[in-house]
């Protein structure tokens, strides 16, 4: 491998910059001085080439509306699909909006009727849960099972949840919180019963660059081309790239009244322009950073190793499934028998560090945490020590 180009060894201390996963532990945590890996962004610098399309921008010095003409910009989005993932993407099947749980809601709300069943399958990240709710649908439970081999969809069980009034799926694919990068076969088969039922899928592919050397990611429309009628694919730039305060991300969809339902429930909200800072950092991500992102994987890569061998040796009650993809890791403690309030307190109060509360994600989570590894190696050792001590010597249930 040729030397390092980006340095993510350098610590950086994000605390007063106004970003949330250092600056709100303690409205979040009750205390100021955790180590966090929390929040789903990386404490690494942005690519130079990023770096550099922003200060073209305020150097310049002038922030007025951005231009409605994004023909370029979505030219990116679908070079990325193409050259990375294979996906045979066309500009106009692209449309720009801030968020991904913004496309969610947006989607939501444009293919389902008040009152229809939305399937998600936990344990998952929050906001499925809440923005189903929040549209005034109701959540129906897929609960993914645990094999040895890792997460698996239970798609007999989601054969039975697929009940008349039953309209949607949002997938998390990779997903979030399992790190599990889904397989052609078992992508193809989810998009099998949907298109048999005219089920709707809400596909959230956010975490779709952020695969390790031993998995390989493919969009649902690549793996089930079947399915582009009943399809929306969100992607980003903002986890891949480190980039998620910009707000800026996509959505894609190849049937031409897919794309055309999107476009129109996007402008309703006057949602559709990304900000002119947002749009500069996305082109010079997709189409400048392809180098970084390389490196970053290797990185993270190790970073994930290290877990897990750090487990294995040294936390052996604590599981892991092998995380194929994502930076965020489901960590079991149910090894200890502890509740979660228990958990949680173990790691703010004696470890002095900030994960997730597993059950923010469904019941699915009683006993978990999640841990990011986005993060200074020395930073995640630091973590993983702390764990290990705040945890040994607790008598088994
Ligand atoms: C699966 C998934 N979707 C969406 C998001 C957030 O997307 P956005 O900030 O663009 O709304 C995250 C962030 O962690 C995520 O993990």
């Amino acid at each position: 491998m040729s030397a390092a180009k980006y340095d993510f060894d350098a610590g950086i201390d994000r605390r007063g910059s106004g970003c949330e996963k250092w600056d709100d532990l303690e409205h979040f945590f009750g205390a100021r001085d955790l180590l966090p890996f929390w929040v789903a962004d990386m404490d690494f610098r942005s690519a130079p080439e990023i770096i550099e399309a922003l200060r073209k921008q305020v150097e310049f010095g002038v922030f007025g509306y951005a231009t409605e003409q994004t023909e370029k910009y979505r030219a990116a989005v679908a070079n990325w699909e193409r050259k990375r993932h294979g996906w045979d993407v066309l500009p106009e099947q692209v449309g720009f909006m801030p968020g991904i749980v913004t496309g969610i809601s947006v989607a939501v709300n444009e293919f389902t009727a008040p009152g229809d069943g939305v399937v998600v399958q936990p344990p998952i990240y929050p906001p499925f849960f809440r923005e189903i709710r929040n549209n005034g649908r109701v959540v129906v439970e897929n609960p993914l099972v645990e094999t040895d081999d890792g997460y698996a969809m239970d798609f007999d069980n989601l054969k039975d949840a697929l009940k008349p009034g039953v309209t949607a799926i949002v997938l998390c694919s990779p997903h979030n919180p399992v790190s599990r990068v889904w397989k052609r076969e078992e992508l193809a088969t989810l998009g099998k019963i949907c298109v048999e039922r005219g089920i709707t899928i809400i596909c959230d592919e956010i975490h779709q660059d952020l695969v390790y050397s031993d998995a390989k990611h493919i969009p649902l429309s690549l793996a089930y081309p079947e399915i582009d009628s009943l399809l929306v694919t969100f992607v980003a730039p903002s986890k891949t790239f480190n980039i998620a305060g910009l707000r800026s991300s996509a959505w894609i969809a190849r049937d031409p009244e897919m794309a055309r339902r999107m476009g129109r429930a996007f402008h309703r909200f006057h949602m559709s322009g990304l900000n002119i800072m947002g749009l500069a950092a996305l082109e010079a991500a997709y189409t400048k950073c392809e180098p970084w992102l390389d490196e970053a994987l290797v990185y993270l890569e190790r970073n994930r190793d290290y877990v897990e061998d750090f487990l294995r040796e040294k936390m052996p009650r604590v599981k892991l499934k092998h995380p194929e993809g994502t930076y965020i890791f489901w960590l079991d403690f149910r090894g200890y028998g502890l509740k979660n309030s228990e958990i949680m307190d173990i790691l703010v109060n004696k470890a002095r560090v900030a994960l997730n509360d597993g059950s923010t994600f469904g019941s699915q989570g009683e006993g978990f945490a999640r841990l990011n590894v986005g993060c200074p190696h020395s930073q995640l050792e630091e973590g993983m020590n702390r764990i290990a001590a705040a945890f040994e010597g607790l008598r088994r249930p």
